[in-house]
């Protein structure tokens, strides 16, 4: 008879595992994503306020791109760096949107904007290292430190301020062993944003450092006040600034997989060798499809971002009007950061207890660090029949405790 050894079995987990895998974190929207669908499956009618995605889709000319890029051939391997079309593409989009000189041999292309975050801190962070971020902040950040062995700094963002880095509390947080400063405008979660003058004035802090520098701008085109601007226009500051952003949030390609930074010279090989080692490279139609979304028509850019500033009102609106809910007006990205401290339950419960109970799927403020204590985070990429719904549920279920 053959014998199978069933190892996991027998053992406790933690010695199957490696030690790092204890320091990887998570994002938590995930997770209630998976929960939430299954009380749907169980015939409850969640209304999806957690996930971080355009409700929209994809504009029609850039899935035809896609379209006529399989039906052409291109479902093979191609550079991992990515295809030199969307290279280029990217290149021109960082100059018309930042006015940013990068020639395309430093633009790369990602499956997301996420491996950049996961790999660049890889590439250049390890003990010792210490790494200064915005909390609450995108979970992938600490996470990254953390594998890396890396020191996470958080430099906390705060209600009083509309969520805007104060840069004196980011001077305070650099030191000597400072190796790299992630910043992060418009903001997930809190919606907060830069203007150009708090771009200049965290600009002027961080040009009396050497830290790399990651500027996460997923949300560039999503901001609503005041002109977006990137710290990375700062001549002193261009030459060591990784610039992210992507085709996720700007075109409603979460689905996709693509994203893309310029990224300073010696970055560069680094960062192809972790795509050589994980994903190898970004689907051809699918940058295929970038090119499209980057050079094509801009209408639906415009129309997205229209809709989720009337969406913005609803929502503030509506959850000041909950006795107990305090919200300040996000300056971007599609997502509210309601203070919930003075409820009489914590805003991990109060998340739950949405979920479970009134099946309006938030995420805590805690799902984003420490400092998100205190908050949920609702995401207004929803219609606005379902917002309107949400909040009248959330305020009789607040009402009720
Ligand atoms: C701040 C921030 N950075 C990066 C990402 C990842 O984007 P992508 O889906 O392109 O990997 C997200 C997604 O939620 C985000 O909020």
């Amino acid at each position: 008879m053959k014998r199978t050894t069933r190892l996991w079995k027998d053992q406790p987990v933690s010695m199957l595992l490696s030690s790092a895998i204890d320091r990887l974190g998570t994002e938590t929207a995930f997770s209630v994503l998976a929960r939430a669908k299954a009380l749907e499956r169980a015939g409850q009618p969640v209304i999806h306020l957690e996930i971080g995605e355009p409700d929209f889709d994809t504009p029609p000319h850039v899935v035809q791109a896609a379209v006529e890029g399989l039906a052409a051939g291109m479902t093979h391997y191609c550079p991992s760096a990515g295809i030199d079309g969307l290279r280029e593409s990217v290149a021109a989009y960082f100059g018309r949107t930042r006015g940013l000189a990068v020639e395309p041999e430093h633009c790369l292309i990602g499956t997301g904007a996420k491996p950049f975050i996961f790999f660049t801190v890889l590439a250049v962070c390890e003990a010792g290292d210490e790494v200064v971020y915005p909390s609450p902040g995108f979970p992938i950040y600490e996470s990254a430190i953390r594998f890396a062995g890396a020191t996470p700094v958080p430099v906390e963002l705060r209600d009083e301020d509309a969520f805007v880095l104060d840069p004196e509390a980011l001077r305070a947080a650099l030191s000597p062993r400072t190796k790299l400063v992630i910043l992060n405008s418009p903001q997930n979660p809190t919606g907060g944003a830069l203007d150009p003058a708090a771009v200049d004035a965290v600009a002027e802090v961080l040009a009396g450092t050497d830290a790399w520098i990651f500027s996460d701008e997923v949300y560039s085109q999503l901001q609503y006040d005041s002109p977006f601007a990137s710290v990375a226009s700062t001549p002193r500051l261009t030459d060591r600034t990784l610039v992210l952003d992507g085709l996720s949030k700007t075109y409603a390609m979460t689905g996709w997989r693509c994203g893309f930074a310029a990224v300073p010279p010696p970055l560069v090989e680094p960062l192809v060798r972790f795509f050589v080692n994980s994903t190898s490279c970004v689907p051809p139609f699918v940058q295929h499809a970038g090119i499209a979304a980057l050079e094509g028509p801009q209408e639906s850019v415009a129309a997205m971002r229209d809709e989720f500033i009337r969406r913005r009102s609803i929502v503030v609106e509506g959850l000041n009007a909950i006795p107990g809910v305090a919200c300040t007006v996000p300056a971007g990205a599609f997502y509210a950061f309601p203070n919930v401290s003075a409820l009489p339950i914590d805003a991990d419960e109060l998340a739950t207890r949405l979920l479970e109970d009134a099946s309006v799927a938030t995420l805590s403020g805690t799902a984003f660090g420490a400092f998100g204590d205190g908050h949920l985070r609702v995401s207004y990429a929803a219609s606005e029949a379902d917002l309107i719904e949400a909040l009248g549920r959330m305020r009789a279920l607040v009402e009720s405790l």
